[in-house]
């Protein structure tokens, strides 16, 4: 069983996080004098994102296949809330978090940071959207430059953006500490002489080197064992506290997204099907798909365990989705409206949206 907190657990999900310590740390970031629209405007606006992979044809094929990885994605993140993004593996989560961090360009849509479009003329330049913006992926180890010790690995992203040597090492040791690695002990070594909690707490210490505002968390405590990774979730909420950061959460752990979200987003073959606050997402999910993965979930407390999951064969493929509702093949309410109209997110109650024809949303 997970335990994340010590506190008692509040049904089916583990407790959500007690208050982060105090904000006397020496190493936190600045960054707050950084926000300029306050705190009602949004951190983050993604508008209409798409991507589709072109495949390659075979020599007699006429038709050109595409996967619809993301496929007219829109969501906003506030400043210092965790967004959650779940999903079944292929759904798009990954695709969406790089082409939000401009890793690999999209097909189209937009996005607006603090109130300027990004790489848009009178906008926010790309370079400067990129340093507040930071990646750790669930790949510790292939993360980390095996040439560089963890200090030389924290101090590189001070160091390209003008910070001197003496200065950058200095920030370096004093994140180190901050991750709970002592600069003494773990400076020195190379990533292959770290475990895989160690070298996740060294990419965590990285990505805050550059002080962004909005850190994007890709499974990353997913290859951690239980115990490490709840050390981590800790650390990732301390983090968020002292320096004003906002997460946007990638995770298949439902349990860990209800411990550290605030609101969750979830997709279904490269759209967002609902999205919403965390405790009646999960309490009374609208959609059908929300509700069949959430009853997939080994519950935390056994008087809640369902037998069988309702969720029952693979997302159908990427390359030629369904029509109208993606989700029609797998759904137990689908009805002849469902083929032939893409349902589109509309609001059931306070900022909770679902894309589902179903007149009554429970
Ligand atoms: N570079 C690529 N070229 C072609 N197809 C890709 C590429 N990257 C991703 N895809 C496809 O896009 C879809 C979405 O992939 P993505 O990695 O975003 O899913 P995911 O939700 O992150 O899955 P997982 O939970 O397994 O990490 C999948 O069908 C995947 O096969
Ligand atoms: S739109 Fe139809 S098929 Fe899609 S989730 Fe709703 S009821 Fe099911
Ligand atoms: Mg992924």
């Amino acid at each position: 069983m997970i335990s994340f907190s010590e506190g008692p657990s509040d049904g089916p999900f583990p407790s959500r996080p007690a208050s982060p310590r105090g904000t006397d740390d020496p190493t936190r970031s600045a960054r707050g004098s950084s926000d300029r629209g306050g705190p009602a405007q949004p951190l983050l606006l993604v508008r209409e994102l798409r991507k589709f992979f072109k495949m390659r044809s075979g020599l007699f094929e006429r038709e050109k296949r595409q996967v619809r990885a993301v496929d007219g994605v829109s969501f906003n993140v506030a400043k210092g809330e965790t967004l959650g993004i779940v999903g079944e593996s292929g759904c798009g989560k990954s695709t969406t978090a790089r082409l939000i961090a401009r890793l690999m360009s999209p097909d189209s849509g937009e996005l607006v940071f603090d109130g300027d479009g990004v790489g848009q003329f009178g906008g926010m330049a790309l370079k400067d959207f990129r340093r507040n913006l930071q990646m750790v992926f669930q790949d510790s180890f292939a993360s980390l430059n095996p040439r560089l010790t963890m200090l030389e690995t924290v101090a590189y992203g001070p160091q390209i953006h003008g910070v001197s040597k003496v200065e950058a090492i200095a920030r370096a040791e004093a994140l180190l500490a901050r991750v709970g690695l002592a600069p003494d002990h773990f400076g020195n070594r190379y990533p292959h002489e770290l475990s895989g909690g160690q070298r996740q707490r060294v990419n965590i210490a990285r990505a805050l080197a550059f002080e962004p505002r909005l850190l994007i968390l890709d499974e990353a405590v997913a290859a951690l064992d239980k115990s490490v990774q709840a050390q981590v979730l800790n650390l990732l909420q301390e983090l968020k506290a002292e320096r004003n950061l906002t997460y946007v959460f990638i995770s298949h752990d439902l349990h860990v997204v209800h411990y550290l979200a605030d609101r969750v987003m979830v997709m279904y073959l490269g759209q967002v099907v609902e999205i919403g606050p965390v405790k009646p997402l999960y309490e009374t999910p609208r959609h059908p798909y929300t509700r069949a993965l959430l009853s997939a979930v080994p519950s935390m407390d056994p008087a809640h365990r369902t037998e069988r999951s309702p969720l029952s064969g693979d997302p159908p493929n990427p390359i030629n989705p369904p029509s109208g509702c993606r989700f029609r093949d797998r759904c137990p309410q689908a009805h002849a409206r469902c083929a032939v109209e893409m349902p589109l997110l509309r609001e059931t109650t306070g900022g909770h949206f679902a894309a589902c024809h179903l007149d009554e949303l429970p």
